[in-house]
C-alpha cells in the first residue's frame, strides 16, 4: 500500500444511496455514540433483538479484561436468528439459496431451516450432547454445515468449526483442545470438480486426538469412505430416525454463556480458541450488518466467505438470519468452471450486496473485465471487502467494473476476536480507496506509539481499541492467561486491546491499516501463524530448524517463504516433498511458495530469529541495522 495519508481521491455516495441508507448521517451517529458506547450498544440490543429476560447491567468491567455484557439477561441467539421469524411472514422467506459447484441449487425457507435445525439438534441430543459440550464441525461449504452449527447452538452446546481446507494435524489439535466427543464431517467436498477427501482426514485426526466417540458424516460426494462400526453414522440415516422429529425446544441461555470457539492463528504454534458468547455477539453482528450493509427485505445478500471462518460465522450464519435476510452460499471456486462464475451467480440470483476479500477480487481481476461484462450485474447496490488491506487498483476495478461505478465499497476492518466490524464505512461515508474510514459507532479506536500517545497524522503506530465492545472475545478457550497476555498486556496501564496490526490515520481522521506486526501472515486473506508452519516443517525428519516469513504477492497479498536448515547426515529432500508434508499436516493454505535451504538463520544474541533480515534477503533488499545480529 502506497498511501501516506495525503489528500487524494474521495468517492461520495450517489443520491440514491443516500436516500436508501438506513443510517442517513453516519458521522453524526458515530460521534453521538463515542461519548457513551455502552448506551449505543444497549439501545441496539433493545431495538434489534428479543430477549427472554432483560439484563441487569449492560456492561460489567469489575474483572477487566474479562468484560461481560448484558449481564443477567436470558437469551439464545437461535431465538433471534430463527424462532422469532416463525410467527411472521418471514417463515416463508428464503433464508438461504445454496448453489453447488456443479450448478444445482437448494432454496431453504426459514420454516424449513427450523425443521432441519431442530431435527439435527435432536440427533445431537440423542448422542448425549448437552449444554456446554463442544461439537467440532469439519465440513465443506454445504447447507448442512450451517445446520450443524445452528443445531449445536440451539441446544446450548458450543460449536468449534474447523475450516474444511485444514488437514490432519490442524484438525486433531483443535479437536483435542476443545475436547469434543462428537465430530460432524462429510465424505468429501468439491473443489474445482475434484473431491477433497474430508472423511479420510477426519478419520486420521480422530485417531490422533482421542476424545471423539461419535462421528456424523454427511454424504456429499458419494465416494467410498471408511466408516467405523459403532462410532460413525450417516447424516441422512440419523435424520430419518424417529428421534429426529422436527421440533425441539431452544435452550434458554445466559447472555454470557459460550456460543462458539473459533481457532485462529497467533504467535505460538498452538492455535488460540477464541471464545464468543450468545448475548453480546448477537448485538454486534446484527447492528454492524444493519448499519453497514443496510439489509432490507428486498435484498439478496452474498457473503462469499466460508462458514468455517469468522466472516462466515458472523455474516453468513448469524447476522443475516437475525435480520431475516436471504443469503446466497456458493459451494465452489470463483473461477470454476470459468472465471465468470461469480458474475453468473449475481445475475441468476439477483444478488444485491456482495461481500468478499481483496484476494478474490485480485484473482478475478486477472482474467479481465470481459468476464464480468457478459453478465447483468445491475442488481448490485453495495459491495464490501474484508481480510487484508485492499490495494487502490483492485478497489477501483471492483468499484468500476463490478459495481458499475454506483456501488459504495464497505472496507470493513475487524478480526476473529472482535466478532464483527470495528472500523468501517457506512453507505453514506465518503470513501478513499484502501481506507476502512472510521471506527464504527460504539467503537473507540486509535493509532498510538509504544507509550500509548496518539501518533501524528500520517505516522505509523499500533492499532488499539480503547473501550470494550459487546462482540469481543471473552477469553482464549482454556487459557485465560494467554488472553490477558496476548491482547491486554501491551497497554495494560491504559486497559486497551491491541489488535496486532499497525495503522495510520490521515488528516481527516481516516484509518489506514498497514498490516500485522506480530508473527501472523495473511495469505489470500487466511490468517496463518509463522510458528504453526515452522512446527509443521520441523516435524519432518530432514528439517532441523525452520523460519518462515510472508513475501508480498500480487494476488494473494502474501505468500510464504520458508528457510530451512537440514538435519545433519540426512539427504536433502525435494522441495516438493516438504511442501506435501506441510499440506498433509496443516492444509493447502499453509504450503510455502518457496523453500530455501540455508546453513544458518540470522538471530539476535538472545536467540530470536530476525525475520526482518530474512525478509530483506528474500526480497533482495538492504537488511538495514545488523548490530543486534549474533553472528
Ligand atoms: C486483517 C478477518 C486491512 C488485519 C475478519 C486483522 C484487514 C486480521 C481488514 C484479522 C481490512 C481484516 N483491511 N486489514 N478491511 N480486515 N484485516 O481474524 O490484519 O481472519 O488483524 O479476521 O485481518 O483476520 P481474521
Amino acid at each position: 500500500m502506497t498511501n501516506n495519508g495525503a489528500k487524494q481521491e474521495l468517492y461520495h455516495p450517489t443520491d440514491e444511496v443516500k436516500q436508501n441508507a438506513f443510517v442517513k448521517d453516519d458521522q453524526a451517529v458515530r460521534e453521538a455514540s463515542y461519548a457513551d458506547p455502552v448506551k449505543f450498544w444497549e439501545d441496539r440490543a433493545n431495538e434489534l433483538l428479543d430477549w427472554y429476560e432483560p439484563w441487569d447491567k449492560a456492561m460489567d468491567n469489575s474483572n477487566a479484561p474479562f468484560y461481560k455484557w448484558f449481564v443477567g439477561a436470558k437469551t439464545n441467539i437461535i431465538h433471534n436468528a430463527i424462532d422469532r421469524h416463525l410467527d411472521t411472514q418471514r417463515k416463508n422467506k428464503l433464508a438461504f439459496i445454496w448453489i453447488a459447484e456443479d450448478g444445482h441449487a437448494v432454496s431453504m425457507s426459514y420454516f424449513r431451516l427450523n425443521r432441519e435445525v431442530s431435527k439435527f439438534a435432536n440427533v445431537l441430543k440423542s448422542m448425549g450432547v448437552k449444554k456446554g459440550d463442544t461439537v467440532t464441525i469439519y465440513m465443506g461449504r454445504t447447507l448442512e454445515q450451517v445446520i450443524a452449527m445452528l443445531a449445536t447452538t440451539k441446544i446450548g452446546a458450543i460449536h468449534s468449526v474447523v475450516y474444511g481446507g485444514f488437514s490432519t494435524e490442524a484438525l486433531a489439535e483443535r479437536i483435542e483442545d476443545a475436547r469434543s466427543r462428537v465430530l460432524v464431517t462429510q465424505d468429501g467436498s468439491f473443489h474445482r470438480g475434484k473431491v477433497v477427501n474430508l472423511k479420510e482426514i477426519a478419520n486420521e485426526a480422530v485417531r490422533r486426538s482421542g476424545h471423539v466417540e461419535h462421528v456424523v458424516t454427511l454424504r456429499r460426494t458419494g465416494h467410498e469412505v471408511e466408516m467405523v462400526e459403532g462410532r460413525d453414522f450417516w447424516w441422512h440415516e440419523l435424520m430419518n430416525l424417529p428421534v429426529a422429529n422436527g421440533s425441539c425446544e431452544t435452550e434458554v441461555m445466559d447472555a454470557e454463556d459460550p456460543l462458539f470457539i473459533l481457532y485462529t492463528s497467533g504467535t505460538t504454534g498452538k492455535p488460540k480458541g477464541v471464545l464468543h458468547t450468545h448475548g453480546g455477539y448477537q448485538v454486534q453482528v446484527a447492528t454492524t450488518l444493519q448499519y453497514v450493509f443496510d439489509l432490507n427485505e428486498q435484498d439478496r445478500w452474498w457473503c462469499a466467505a466460508d462458514p468455517g471462518w469468522i466472516t462466515g460465522h458472523s455474516y453468513i450464519v448469524y447476522g443475516p438470519l437475525i435480520l431475516g435476510a436471504t443469503s446466497v452460499i456458493y459451494e465452489g471456486a470463483p473461477d470454476y468452471p470459468y472465471p465468470d462464475r461469480w458474475w453468473r451467480i449475481v445475475e441468476e440470483y439477483g444478488v444485491t450486496v456482495l461481500y468478499t476479500a481483496p484476494t478474490a477480487i485480485r484473482g478475478l481481476m486477472r482474467f479481465g473485465e470481459a468476464w464480468v461484462k457478459r453478465h447483468d450485474t445491475s442488481s448490485l447496490r453495495l459491495l464490501g471487502t474484508v481480510g487484508e488491506p485492499i490495494n487502490p487498483e483492485a478497489w477501483r476495478w471492483y468499484h468500476e467494473v463490478v459495481g458499475g461505478g454506483r456501488c459504495p465499497i464497505m472496507d470493513t476492518w475487524w478480526q476473529t476476536e472482535t466478532g464483527g466490524f470495528m472500523i468501517t464505512p457506512m453507505p453514506t461515508t465518503p470513501l478513499k480507496p484502501g481506507s476502512g474510514t472510521k471506527p464504527f459507532a460504539g467503537v473507540i479506536a486509535d493509532v498510538v506509539d509504544e507509550e500509548g500517545n496518539p501518533v501524528k497524522p500520517g505516522e505509523e503506530g499500533y492499532l488499539v481499541l480503547q473501550h470494550p465492545w459487546p462482540g469481543m472475545l471473552r477469553t482464549v478457550w482454556g487459557d485465560p492467561e494467554r488472553y490477558r497476555q496476548q491482547y491486554w498486556s501491551t497497554f495494560e496501564k491504559q486497559g486497551w486491546y491491541t489488535a496486532g496490526d499497525s495503522a495510520r490515520k490521515d488528516d481527516d481522521g481516516y484509518f489506514w491499516i498497514i498490516g500485522r506486526i506480530d508473527d501472523v501472515i495473511k495469505v489470500s486473506g487466511y490468517r496463518l501463524g509463522t510458528a504453526e508452519i515452522e512446527s509443521a516443517l520441523v516435524a519432518h525428519k530432514a528439517v532441523a530448524e525452520a523460519a518462515v516469513i510472508g513475501v508480498p504477492d500480487e494476488v494473494k497479498g502474501n505468500v510464504i517463504h520458508a528457510f530451512v536448515i537440514l538435519t545433519q547426515g540426512i539427504a536433502q529432500p525435494e522441495e516438493a516433498e516438504l511442501k506435501q508434508f506441510v499440506r498433509d499436516e496443516i492444509g493447502p493454505i499453509a504450503v510455502p511458495a518457496h523453500i530455501e535451504f540455508v546453513e544458518a538463520l540470522p538471530k539476535t544474541r538472545s536467540g530470536k530469529i530476525m525475520r526482518r533480515v530474512l525478509r530483506a534477503t528474500a526480497m533482495g533488499e538492504d537488511p538495514g541495522d545488523m548490530s543486534t545480529l549474533a553472528d
